[in-house]
């Protein structure tokens, strides 16, 4: 770290930064001299962040605050010219400021903003002292400069190689409390990517209690914003919001333990009127699956203050001297063409900087699952019959889900018995498995080792190992209580427990689900005010170590479907299991919706039978396919009521799905029409090279004497001339993005269509 600045009593600069070891220029390879993605000025004091197509830039200014300068499209130059002094009434000046009322904390943009420090606007930071005052001043110490992406120990992060990112520290400090925060930025320049992450240290001698921290804050001059966020509710996740930004507090978030299906941990901020490929747009996606917070503000000068982090309610973090707390990361990105260039950044960055493990790259298995095939009624002759028929199908592997275990036969009991019940299987697992194993298919598990039912031997054994507040009766939810994850030897107690599961054959999948909110926060062992942070260091540790010791193991996130999908599981679980709605209308808005920030690998998506089971509506097979082309595919229905008709249209679609899974996996994806709006839901894949293209339309109306929809494509080659695989028919790109195809007047409800387009 370079201590290039130091602070006087009076909070005024003593001394010149030194130049550190910055250049403007960076050698490659070659001999080329590339720009560097971090630049400093020396006589400014300003930090510079450059990607392909972004800038970000703050500045150090003569009293140590560390102010923003800009956000945004690619700027060449230095950003102070914007700020801008006036004397506010009602807005204070720091003391070191003197007699100049114009200065004032309450106004200027500012990278990390405290309470107490005359910053009425919502904090980044909020600190209780040791004689429990709440007041945090934050001045500059230094900076450093590192080849890479920082890491965050025990957490998710965004990684990358050292030819890939670099990072920059700055180090703040509070002088009086000696509570210190670095800074840490990741910019992976080619991804158009910045992360941001702080670490809070107390390098005093007393303690004190962090009461609140985001780990980013984007202070906006100006301008017209609205905030787009995800809310929804179990079985109906992610809906698109839409609302400006006025004055007074807009404000996000999750106190249920994981990040929810009521709000996901990713916001966009838009500048009114910005559409789909046109517009300024700014993303904070949450690197974290536990409680959160996003706000949006503007103040009363029209400017508006975005903050993501943990979630300050449930949260007293004590830190005594030496002590630090590190802030779960966020990852910005901006767009200036609109919404779709924003979610393909995020869906890269996501697939090849957040995925790991031997799936990251890979082909999902075409999986049947055996949830909604037979529920908890589940034998080894179910699963063997499943798994016959998956051969048949050209699927690739059966899942049995919950009620193979302990004493389930509904939801009521036997969470954290995680024996295998033979008696009801019939066999042992070992068995089973090589049954399945011997028709070519692979064998998954479900599993819940967050759970306890109060009907299970584990809960008559170890009752003191769930979370509850001494004196006081738990909340139940799905009638099971829930393990305190933040302890080492509950999650050493259930990770044996599972791991003797997994060592019984050759298991190649887990679904990894968590069924409920996490009340009664309290721990016997921890520190109060720690356990929701801890609980989910807890669920990353026992991940983490699962992936260690089984590394050729792909694991599915799942919470009730999508209650923590978040980009910090999918560090850990490279799919999750998107909603327990497989209702496919309904599925189309909730893939609509996660389609902003998650790729179309991190999707679980399954055709379901119908009468669908949550609405009970009817979608014809074709549409409930293409549905779920748009997700790691595959099934959830019981194979044993499929017409010979049915099973071939089915042999046909795992067919297509493999044909044409590179693409759907890797390739670019457009939204092509907003399906709560529009009278269709469409989406396209296009390959890197823009050779091919898959389209995808469900018709989501159907009235007498049909109007045509016409489907505007996108993300094609103007020039080039693509054929309609299915029909021989020629267009080119231009005419197919500016005019559309229309789409055919036949009869039916919720008609789909694939339709590949290739460069000929
Ligand atoms: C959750 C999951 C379902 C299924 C059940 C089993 O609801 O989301 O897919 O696994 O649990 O109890």
């Amino acid at each position: 770290m370079h201590r290039d600045m130091r602070i006087g009593s009076q909070g005024r600069v003593l001394k010149k930064m030194r130049p550190g070891n910055l250049k403007c220029k960076k050698k490659t390879g070659q001999g080329l001299v590339m720009p560097m993605a971090i630049l400093y000025h020396e006589e400014k004091h300003i930090f510079t962040l450059q990607t392909t197509r972004t800038t970000y830039q703050m500045k150090v200014d003569e009293f140590g605050f560390l102010l923003h300068l800009y956000y945004g499209g690619k700027i060449t130059g230095q950003m102070d010219y914007l700020l801008t002094y006036q004397d506010r009434g009602f807005s204070g000046n720091p003391f070191d400021t003197g007699n100049d009322r114009t200065y004032s904390m309450d106004v200027l943009p500012q990278e990390y903003p405290c309470l107490g420090s005359g910053d009425y606007r919502s904090s980044a930071l909020v600190i209780r002292n040791g004689d429990g005052s709440e007041c945090c001043d934050l001045r500059y110490v230094g900076y450093q400069i590192k080849k890479g992406k920082y890491g965050l120990s025990g957490f998710p992060a965004v990684y990358a190689d050292e030819k890939e990112a670099e990072t920059l520290e700055i180090l703040m400090e509070d002088p009086v409390s000696k509570v210190q925060v670095v800074l840490l930025y990741g910019v992976l320049e080619g991804e158009d990517v910045i992360t941001r992450s702080a670490r809070i240290i107390n390098q005093g001698e007393g303690s004190v209690v962090v009461e609140k921290a985001a780990s980013a804050c984007l202070d906006f001059l100006g301008g017209n914003y609205d905030m787009i966020s995800f809310y929804g509710r179990h079985a109906m996740e992610r809906n698109f919001q839409r609302i400006p930004i006025r004055h007074g507090n807009f404000v996000i978030g999750s106190r249920r333990g994981t990040s929810s299906h009521q709000y996901n941990p990713a916001v966009m901020i838009a500048e009114s009127g910005t559409s789909e490929d046109a517009g300024r747009c700014y993303g904070m996606v949450f690197v974290y699956s536990g409680n959160f917070m996003a706000e949006a503000e503007m103040d009363q000068y029209d400017h508006t203050r975005v903050l993501m982090g943990l979630q300050s309610d449930l949260f007293h973090y004590p830190l005594s001297g030496g002590e630090e707390l590190l802030v779960p990361e966020t990852i910005l990105g901006y767009s200036g063409n609109g919404f779709g260039r924003l979610s393909r950044m995020y869906h890269k960055c996501i697939r090849e900087h957040i995925c790991r493990g031997k799936y990251k790259d890979q082909p999902r298995p075409v999986l049947i699952n055996s949830w909604e095939a037979a529920y908890f009624n589940l034998s080894g002759e179910t699963i063997l019959k499943l798994a016959k028929d998956a051969a048949g199908l050209g699927m690739d592997m059966v899942v049995m889900d919950d009620g193979w275990f302990g004493k389930r036969e509904d939801d009521n009991s036997g969470l954290g018995d995680w024996q295998v019940n033979e008696k009801k299987l019939g066999c042992t697992l070992g068995d089973l498995i090589s049954n399945v194993n011997a028709l070519g298919v692979k064998f998954g598990i479900w599993i819940e080792p967050e759970m306890i039912s109060e009907d299970s031997d584990f809960y008559r054994e170890h009752g003191d190992w769930v979370m509850r507040i001494p004196g006081r009766k738990p909340v139940r939810a799905r009638n099971q209580l829930v393990l305190d994850f933040s302890r080492q030897d509950v999650r050493e107690h259930v990770f044996g427990q599972i791991c003797q599961v997994l060592d019984q054959g050759n298991i190649e999948y887990v679904k990894w689900d968590m069924n409920r909110s996490l009340a009664d926060i309290y721990s016997l062992e921890d520190v109060q005010g720690k356990v929701t942070y801890d609980y989910v260091l807890g669920v990353y540790d026992f991940l983490e170590k699962l992936m260690q010791r089984y590394p050729d193991l792909l694991i599915e996130g799942c919470s009730g479907g999508g209650g923590r999908f978040d980009a910090g599981m999918l560090y850990y679980t490279p799919q999750i299991w998107c909603s327990d709605n497989t209702d496919a209308v309904d599925r189309l808005r909730i893939q609509y919706g996660t389609s902003f920030f998650y790729p179309v690998s991190a999707v679980g998506s399954h055709v379901s039978a119908v009468p669908n089971h949550q609405t009970g509506r009817n979608v014809s097979l074709s549409a409930r396919g293409v549905t779920a082309m748009a997700g790691t595919f595959g099934y959830e229905l019981d194979t044993g009521t499929l017409t010979e008709e049915e099973k071939e249209e089915i042999r046909e679609q795992v067919k297509k799905y493999k044909k044409y899974e590179s693409l759907i996996r890797t390739g670019d994806y457009y939204r092509l029409s907003d399906p709560f709006k529009d009278p269709y839901a469409s989406w396209m894949f296009v390959s890197m090279d823009k050779r091919q293209a898959l389209l995808n339309v469900v018709m989501l109306e159907m009235h007498g004497n049909m109007t045509i929809s016409y489907v505007r494509l996108r993300g094609l080659e103007p020039e080039a001339s693509y054929q309609d695989v299915g029909t021989g028919k020629c267009y080119y790109g231009s005419a197919l993005m500016e005019a559309g195809l229309p789409m055919p007047a036949q009869m039916g409800e919720y008609l789909a269509y694939q339709i590949e387009l290739k460069i000929i």
